[in-house]
């Protein structure tokens, strides 16, 4: 499958619709990706990454239908993580000497990778490749995002951006264009990977997404290495990356636990109802992590204000879907976001305060003690329950 994006590109990548983990198990894809893969045709021919290595001799296969591999003047490499260069071993198999265009830290990302002495050809921000035909590539670096090697790639004439991950989605769609797909999977796909991926660099987001718009180039089209094209007004995923990166958060408050024999679940429950008399117009949504998509969940917390998480005491521990997702918060750097913890116990009762330490060392602001409870909440105890979730909506 080959498509036309605009004039001489062409899109030649992959749409992966099986595809329901990514990074190992770590990101889930409920809707399947796409690993795009671009063809510029001008008096010289230049590919923009590749795809995943397992579907490496079918992209090679499928683009040798559409070009003459030798015809192939320049590759280029944006970006070196595994599912933009898997297949690049198969590919310059057949094309060993052509010029391999990446950063610096893009050939040791792909001697690590790959072990291969390609002719690689470094760029920094600034330098051009020409293409003829009045059509000049100019690179930019963008480091860590979301790698060390990440890098951009402006068309003149075209006015494309290709921008690899950012501005992307794990999303198949058969409408690769942003103004044919649906608009709330659409939206919905980007917000989480920004939130999974891109928030601990999103002051790097912002100062980079500044540079280039500094650059005052005419931007016609977003090309972007997962999910659809930006063709439909693509100033408009810049401007969600810019109010994404500037400490984003909607009027919700999260409340995320595990439960071992219900109290903890009954806990939460009355915490909400306490939250939603204190103000009844915020968002108080409840996730039982160990039933919840973690990708999911952290895309919640991206829209929280605040967040309540929960545990039962085990071994003087927390439960372990709780542990994970307080790892997982941890990298991900969230800022000006406020935490409480509650959770039942039998005896000894170390959760909430293994929970808050967590929390804190996370940077979240932690505005109380948080709620510890022995055995199952009785009316008494759900009545407090509510007061804390009152007290706890009222100190945000
Ligand atoms: Fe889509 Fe960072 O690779």
């Amino acid at each position: 499958m080959a498509f036309t994006v605009k004039n001489n590109i062409q899109w030649v990548g992959k749409i992966d619709w099986e595809l329901r983990k990514f990074h190992g198990d770590e990101y889930s894809t409920h809707r399947g990706s796409s690993y795009n893969s671009y063809l510029i045709r001008e008096e010289k021919t230049a590919l923009i990454d590749t795809v995943w290595g397992p579907y490496a001799k079918e992209y090679v296969e499928n683009l040798k239908k559409t070009v003459d591999l030798k015809k192939i003047d320049y590759v280029i490499v944006c970006h070196g993580e595994n599912d933009h260069s898997g297949a690049l071993p198969e590919l310059m198999r057949h094309i060993p000497d052509t010029p391999v265009y990446c950063t610096k830290n893009g050939v040791k990302t792909l001697k690590g990778l790959y072990h291969r002495d390609w002719n690689f050809q470094t760029v920094k921000t600034g330098d051009t490749l020409d293409l003829g035909n009045n059509r000049v590539l100019t690179f930019v670096e963008a480091p860590m995002l979301h790698w060390p090697d990440s890098m951009f790639a402006y068309l003149s004439a075209d006015e494309v951006l290709f921008s690899n991950d950012a501005f992307g989605q794990h999303y198949a769609s058969e409408f690769m264009f942003n103004d044919k797909a649906d608009q709330t999977e659409l939206f919905q796909e980007c917000i989480k990977y920004y939130a999974n991926i891109l928030t601990p660099f999103s002051p790097l987001v912002s100062k980079k997404i500044k540079e280039v718009l500094g650059f005052n180039l005419p931007l016609d089209m977003i090309c972007t290495s997962h999910g659809i094209i930006w063709r439909n007004n693509p100033a408009q995923i810049v401007e969600k990356y810019l109010e994404w990166a500037d400490n984003y958060q909607e009027d919700q408050i999260t409340i995320l636990y595990d439960t071992m024999w219900d109290s903890t679940r009954v806990m939460a429950e009355q915490i909400a109802a306490g939250i939603r008399e204190a103000d009844a117009g915020v968002c108080v949504k409840l996730f039982n992590l160990a039933k919840t998509d973690k990708n999911d969940a952290i895309t919640e917390i991206f829209k929280s204000k605040a967040i309540l998480v929960g545990s039962s005491t085990i071994n003087n521990g927390i439960l372990v879907s709780v542990a994970a997702l307080l790892e997982e918060i941890h990298g991900l750097k969230f800022k000006n976001k406020a935490a409480g913890a509650f959770g039942s116990y039998g005896w000894s009762g170390e959760a909430v305060k293994i929970i808050l330490d967590r929390l804190e060392k996370s940077k979240f602001r932690i505005p109380d003690k948080g709620l510890r409870m022995t055995w199952s909440p009785d009316e008494k105890k759900m009545a407090a329950c509510r007061d804390y979730g009152r007290s706890f909506a009222n100190r945000l």
